[in-house]
């Protein structure tokens, strides 16, 4: 994450400089500070009451109830959009299940695994090993030998799993689903008797069709949809966080309520919401000001989307990041045509080959979905379907991501 705001300016220069610092260290000392508790705008902060969410954490307590008895749960799918409360709520359950699981002293054990942090499919096999004590080599070992060794050591210790797999698409989409594969084929003949249950979690349902259909069919035996929220809801989420993380009043009714539609027209999406809170704060905090105002919260908005823009253009693959060279090379809107001879033109350049017209309309349809790109249909006469292409996000932030990449930015 980007230092949001204001560049500091006068640093370097002496005296002025000095006076920045003594600014900025006397806001950060001022003993009343706006935050009472400023973890509770971390991402990963879990609070202790999870708002509109009862009927998805019943559902979910519902189907992993029988590892109480000490039986096996179906595997469980969650879905639904980005900050829609999935981890929160899986979270939250696991850690009340885990509460009666050791007053019951069963022999059950939570994992949690985030796909994404862990990267390859060989990580996260390292990483359940790691977590239950199980160690797995860096290399050397295919997955099948891997997940052989977990689930000997389970069925030796007669320890059953439940493993929280998050972002799960992160894996299948950059590999295949072999560790999937591999985790689902856990069963009585090799845990003698013990489980392996997966509760997989995604904010991308196409994912699915990545997925061999008998590892679809174990994994989301059940599932669980969860809703975007509506702006009312935001409201209320931000409200108790408002409560838990600021002095009382700091945070004025109008900035609150403008957090709460920004996210809302980000599809309900409660993540964005809470950014958008910490952001702000932290804006205010750095500018000594005693209030969290709307003003602040558009600016935090407008730093957050920069930030965003730059994380996904950065991490895009060479022909998409051409194409958005080529569409900063002209003033505003284009249409397809001139911006596949523009981008021709530099991949030529650059002495890569270009890819088809077709391939290139594909990368322009991902590039709208992520949302950089605008690319409505028009028709356009004698040349048949056409899309009129605009950027739909800040330029600078393009720019910034793509002159990190080596090659592109000597034709930038
Ligand atoms: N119902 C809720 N009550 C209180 N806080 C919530 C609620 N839902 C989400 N949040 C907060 O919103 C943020 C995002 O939620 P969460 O991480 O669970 O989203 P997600 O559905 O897992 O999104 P992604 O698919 O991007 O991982 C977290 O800070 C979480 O604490
Ligand atoms: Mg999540």
């Amino acid at each position: 994450m980007e230092f949001a705001g204001a560049p500091v300016e006068g640093v370097g220069e002496g005296g002025a400089a000095g006076d920045v610092l003594d600014k900025i260290f006397n806001n950060i000392m001022k003993s009343n500070s706006i935050f009472t508790n400023r973890d509770a705008l971390r991402n990963d902060y879990i609070p202790d009451r999870i708002l509109f969410r009862d009927d998805e954490i019943a559902q979910l307590g519902q189907m992993l109830a029988p590892i109480l008895r000490g039986n096996k749960p179906s595997n469980i799918f969650l879905y639904g959009k980005t900050g829609t409360g999935k981890t929160v709520v899986a979270k939250y359950v696991m850690r009340k299940l885990g509460e009666r699981i050791s007053q019951l002293k069963l022999n059950t054990k939570f994992i949690y695994v985030n796909a994404r942090l862990a990267s390859t499919q060989y990580k996260v096999l390292v990483e359940l090993g790691s977590q239950l004590d199980i160690s797995i080599p860096f290399t050397g070992l295919s997955l099948s030998e891997a997940s052989s060794r977990i689930f000997d050591k389970l069925r030796r210790d007669g320890v059953n799993v439940v493993l929280i797999f998050d972002e799960i698409d992160y894996i299948v989409k950059n590999y295949d689903d072999n560790v999937l594969y591999e985790l689902t084929r856990a069963n009585n003949e090799l845990l003698g008797g013990n489980f392996v249950s997966i509760v997989g979690i995604s904010n991308d349902l196409k994912f699915k069709e990545y997925l061999d259909p008998r590892v679809l069919s174990s994994l989301s035996e059940e599932e669980i949809v969860f809703p975007p929220y509506t702006v009312d809801e935001l409201e209320a989420i931000l409200r108790d966080r408002v409560k838990m993380a600021f002095r009382p009043g700091v945070v004025s009714e109008a900035a609150l309520k403008l957090c709460a539609s920004l996210a809302a027209a980000e599809h309900g999406d409660a993540r964005r919401a809470v950014d958008l809170l910490r952001v702000a704060g932290e804006l205010a905090e750095r500018e000594g000001s005693e209030e969290v105002s709307p003003d602040h919260v558009t600016r935090a908005s407008k730093s957050i989307e920069r930030d965003r823009t730059y994380e996904v253009v950065r991490s895009l693959p060479l022909h998409a990041k051409l194409i958005l060279a080529a569409a900063l090379s002209v003033p505003d809107e284009t249409n397809t045509g001139r911006l596949y001879s523009n981008y021709a033109l530099m991949a030529k350049r650059l002495g890569i080959e270009p890819l088809t017209q077709r391939r290139i309309s594909g990368i322009l349809s991902e590039l709208d979905v992520l949302g950089i790109i605008n690319a409505p249909v028009v028709s356009s006469g004698r040349f048949g379907r056409s899309k009129r292409i605009r950027l739909a996000v800040p330029r600078d932030a393009v720019a910034r991501a793509l002159r990190e990449d080596e090659l592109i930015s000597s034709i930038l």
